[in-house]
């Protein structure tokens, strides 16, 4: 959600602020823009639309300028146009701003400024950034841009540059993620880091409060009182490769792809070099002595908390809720010295799981994060983490994450049952070998891929699709509807098989298909039964299933995709290739923006 970036160096700032916001794309954004200072002017140009659009508007004559700030940015206040398209600039044009998040109090703060008579040109509340800081520079704009960010309430980043401070971009952050880094003869500011791959060697994230100044020779970071601020400088390991589409065409495929390497290097991580036992890093602060657990997250993380519920039942007997984030704070949640919250995101910037993280936090609660990237929020504001080791995920829909949260939420049920009881709970061994052949599995999964391919031609005019399972296949039913909702724009629902008949069945006609996980097991009969009662309305059944050679499911089922044969954590992963590769195929067979679709954000920063 809206992108950030800012160069000053010795090369041509312009062509590095549009490879950037291309990298950057992925967030979600609707409208784009650059500022840089050529020959002593403010120069801006923005367009709403894509970065290609922008890149049309400059044209073929490069802009003279070696600083510049980029921004896409996703609408909240005010339509995706031209006009409220980021940088936004104060009345004579000579400070431009660019911001992530929301100004809370942008309403007062624009009527004030609007009494005193600073002319505003767009809806948004970034705007006012622009004129408080105009009308608090008196020549130290650095402190102007302080004593700014000091008035307006809500979350944050922002980056502000100055035809009067050609030397220099400021920046300030509350809330929203931001980073500077430094490179050969340049430095940078972007929101995220794979922007920066490639060019910084080093990065650092700026906390809550602080600000700062960047220039060519580096940055210089304060904490709101004005202290410098040392902070830590992290190395950029992440290879570039890795924001490339390698081949594929899309980056949503590529990923569907990566899962072997994705799921397989976040088990590696939490099991001993042997394979033979669990070990994982950051699990041994937390108390033992918690007696319920809440997982908290959004969306597609949240699904990956829900299948958590059933497997931490499971290895540890202990209440376990997965909540949606946003909902977390609008009930009163039994949160006591000995609830464990676990904070489930692969940003690790949402807001809403951010905001479930600082009320588990001061009612008392231990509070573990489970994120995909180092020095999130998320992971800052938490007593500890744990990693998914799914490298950067660029398609808006999740999908090497999610099995990779997985992954990790399984293993860190089982360390958690090991810790409690002191030894490692029966079964573990066995578990962990079949965790060891799970990349393998996973690669065997993904050969139902053309199957899939000619499947998608048949359901790409459905007009609603619906997903139905039981047990712990049942939040992987509610993955695959919100796959297929996110990037095809079906409307898709996912139910637990047993509901069915408790309303659902009222849609089920010959167009409605109705994707039914049907694994082996103490459920697998009812699903069966359940298959009776589509195909008796006539319904148009696709059964996923580890168990495609029954002749039972065969008669029954339409349509019938392999999955490989397998238990425990490793089953609820497997069941979710041919889902992703469903959603994306016939997101392809209607022609839609796979990787950036409609509305949608990659990584939501507002509430
Ligand atoms: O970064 P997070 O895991 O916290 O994001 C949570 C959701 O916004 C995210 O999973 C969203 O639902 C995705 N678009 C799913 O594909």
């Amino acid at each position: 959600m809206c992108g950030i970036v800012g160069y000053i160096g010795k090369e041509d700032a312009a062509s590095f602020l549009l490879q950037s916001l291309k990298r950057l794309e992925y967030r979600g954004y609707d409208s784009a823009g650059i500022a840089v200072i050529e020959r002593g002017r403010l120069v801006r140009v923005r367009r709403a639309g894509k970065v290609r659009d922008l890149e049309a508007a400059l044209g073929d004559t490069p802009l003279a300028a070696t600083v510049g700030i980029g921004h896409t940015r996703w609408a909240t206040h005010g339509a995706p146009t031209d006009e409220n398209a980021h940088p936004h600039v104060d009345c004579n044009g000579r400070i431009a701003v660019i911001h992530n998040g929301i100004i809370e109090n942008h309403a007062p703060l624009r009527r004030k400024l609007a009494d005193e008579g600073h002319v505003f040109s767009s809806d948004t509340d970034t705007e006012v950034l622009a004129h408080l800081i105009e009308s608090l520079d008196d020549g130290n704009l650095l402190e102007a841009v302080r004593r700014a960010v000091a008035q307006a309430e809500g979350a944050f980043a922002v980056a502000v540059l100055s035809q009067d401070h050609p030397d220099r971009i400021i920046v300030a952050k509350r809330g929203s993620p931001l980073v500077v880094g430094r490179g050969d003869d340049a430095s940078f500011i972007s929101s995220d880091v794979p922007a920066l791959l490639g060019r910084a060697s080093e990065v650092q994230f700026l906390a809550d409060g602080e600000f700062g100044e960047v220039t060519r020779d580096g940055y210089h970071l304060f904490a709101l009182d004005g202290r410098p601020v040392q902070g830590t400088p992290h190395r950029v390991s992440m290879d570039p490769v890795a924001i490339q589409k390698g081949g594929y065409k899309h980056f949503m495929q590529k990923e569907i792809h990566e899962q072997p390497r994705s799921v397989g290097e976040t088990i590696r991580e939490k099991t001993e070099p042997t394979g033979a036992g669990l070990s994982l890093p950051g699990v041994e602060r937390v108390p033992t002595d918690f007696d319920h657990v809440y997982f908290v997250a959004c969306g597609t993380a949240y699904h990956a908390a829900k299948v958590a519920e059933y497997l931490w039942e499971d290895a540890l007997p202990v209440p376990a809720h997965a909540v949606i984030a946003s909902e977390f704070r609008l009930r009163n949640p039994h949160i006591t010295p000995r609830t464990l919250v676990v904070a489930v995101s692969q940003s690790g910037e949402t807001i809403d799981t951010l905001m479930a993280v600082r009320l588990a936090r001061s009612r008392g609660a231990h509070v573990l994060a489970l994120v995909n990237s180092e020095q999130s929020a998320i992971e800052r504001e938490s007593h500890g983490a744990v990693y998914t080791r799914a490298g950067v995920e660029i398609g808006v829909a999740a999908t090497k994450t999610f099995t990779a949260q997985i992954a990790a939420l399984g293993l860190l049920g089982m360390a958690l049952a090991e810790r409690r009881g002191g030894i490692p709970a029966p079964g573990t061994g066995d578990a962990l070998r079949e965790l060891a052949l799970l990349p393998g599995r996973i690669v065997e999964a993904l050969r139902v891929e053309e199957r899939v391919k000619t499947l998608a031609e048949k359901l790409r005019r459905a007009s609603d699709v619906l997903f139905l399972a039981r047990g712990v296949l049942y939040p992987i039913a509610l993955e695959g509807a919100l796959k297929l909702k996110e990037i095809s724009y079906i409307h898709a629902e996912g139910y637990p098989a047993g509901e069915m008949k408790h309303g659902p069945i009222a849609l089920i006609d010959e167009d409605t298909p109705v994707l039914m996980l049907a694994a082996r097991g103490p459920a697998y009969d009812k699903l069966l039964s359940n298959m009776e009662e589509v195909k008796a309305r006539k319904g148009f059944v696709v059964a996923v299933s580890d168990a495609p050679d029954d002749p039972n499911l065969v008669r029954l089922a339409d349509e019938v995709l392999p999955v490989p044969a397998s238990t425990g954590i490793a089953l609820p992963i497997l069941f979710t290739i041919p889902l992703q590769l469903l959603a994306y195929y016939v997101a392809v067979a209607r022609g839609t923006d796979v990787d950036q679709p409609r509305n949608l954000a990659k990584t939501v920063t507002v509430e």
